[in-house]
């Protein structure tokens, strides 16, 4: 046979197979990466939607937890790992953050990974340990105005959707509180509980229970409008800072050069997993909800990174504060 007709046929051979590689799809357990410790947010959501989709793709999902670095050091984990399907990242909006605060990241974010899809968009709270003096935003606002300096403020590190929204208030504020941070706001809270720490801008992932239970102040929401679950709760608008606004979206990557038949297949698992009632009830009950259908595609997902890369590199580069 030709040598040209030889390089044919195989080629022929490969090609056929890969379309039957992905049908067969998954076949052995998946990872799916958290970049921050286990028992936080952005854990609470992965594990959430990953119990979900195990059951319709029959194959485990597993969480591994990679904290550190606000997130950069689980990104790369899977940035670096087999395009295979069979290794996934949750992340949040540090993913976009975190390409301008790190002026030298391990890995290309906007061409090291492929998309699944939008999981759900978190809106952030405004906490204290239960023991702090003010008693409503307004008061809030005086005494961290005033005590500034010996006040301290936790988050996740560099990155991490605690650092953003701490960023925010403090230049909302116009006061530097002295920041603690930690591999993910799940160690962070156990401090606050413990009153190590005074303040942090948390998930309501992370934050609902401890309000319920009274275990944690709560003084304002990042977000517009104010939560169902909290109507009391004002929002930081309506507390007087104008433009202090920001919600949490999350999405699932996988390694670039995933077939796209596998991205797909984990996009359609994952609507999915967002229409079910017991995911839904489980976020309302957290003071969030699924994102639409159409934003749990590769495609919203990939846009939505892009944007946000955007929005937010001319807010990073004003404050002039990056990780590196
Ligand atoms: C976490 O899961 O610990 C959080 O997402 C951390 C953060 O980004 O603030």
């Amino acid at each position: 046979m030709a040598y040209s007709k030889l390089v044919g046929a195989v080629c022929a051979a490969f090609m056929l197979a890969a379309p039957a590689f992905a049908q067969e799809y998954p076949d052995r357990q998946i990872t799916m990466v958290v970049p921050f410790s286990a028992g936080g947010p952005t854990d609470t959501v992965a594990r959430l939607v990953a119990e979900r989709m195990s059951a319709d793709l029959g194959q485990q999902i597993v969480i591994e937890n990679v904290g550190g670095a606000g997130g950069t050091l689980g990104a790369g984990q899977v940035a670096k790992a087999e395009p295979d399907g069979y290794t996934l990242l949750l992340h949040h909006i540090g993913m976009a953050t975190s390409a301008t605060l790190y002026r030298n990241l391990a890995y290309d974010t906007l061409n090291a990974f492929d998309y699944v899809g939008l999981v759900t968009e978190v809106p952030m709270v405004v906490v204290a340990r239960k023991d702090f003096e003010p008693a409503d935003f307004a008061s809030f606002i005086e005494y961290v105005k005033a005590n500034g300096d010996a006040l301290t403020l936790a988050n996740a590190g560099i990155g991490s959707a605690s650092h953003l929204c701490g960023m925010l208030l403090m230049s909302a504020l116009d006061v530097p509180l002295v920041t603690v941070p930690y591999k993910g706001t799940g160690p962070a809270m156990t401090d606050l509980l413990g009153g190590q720490t005074d303040i942090m801008c948390d998930q309501s992932t992370n934050t609902a229970q401890q309000i319920k239970g009274g275990t944690v102040k709560a003084y304002a929401v990042t977000t517009p409008e104010r939560l169902a679950l909290f109507p009391d709760l004002p929002t930081a608008e309506e507390g007087g800072l104008d433009g202090f606004e920001v919600s949490i979206w999350h999405g699932i990557y996988a390694p670039k050069g995933t077939p796209a038949e596998i991205t797909g297949r984990l996009a359609e698992s994952l609507r999915l997993a967002l229409a079910d009632e017991g995911v839904v009830t489980a976020m309302a009950e957290l003071g969030t909800a699924p994102s639409p259908a159409a934003d749990a595609t590769p495609a919203a997902l990939q846009a939505k990174l892009e944007s946000e890369i955007t929005r937010w590199k001319p807010v990073i580069d004003a404050a002039g504060v990056y990780a590196d």
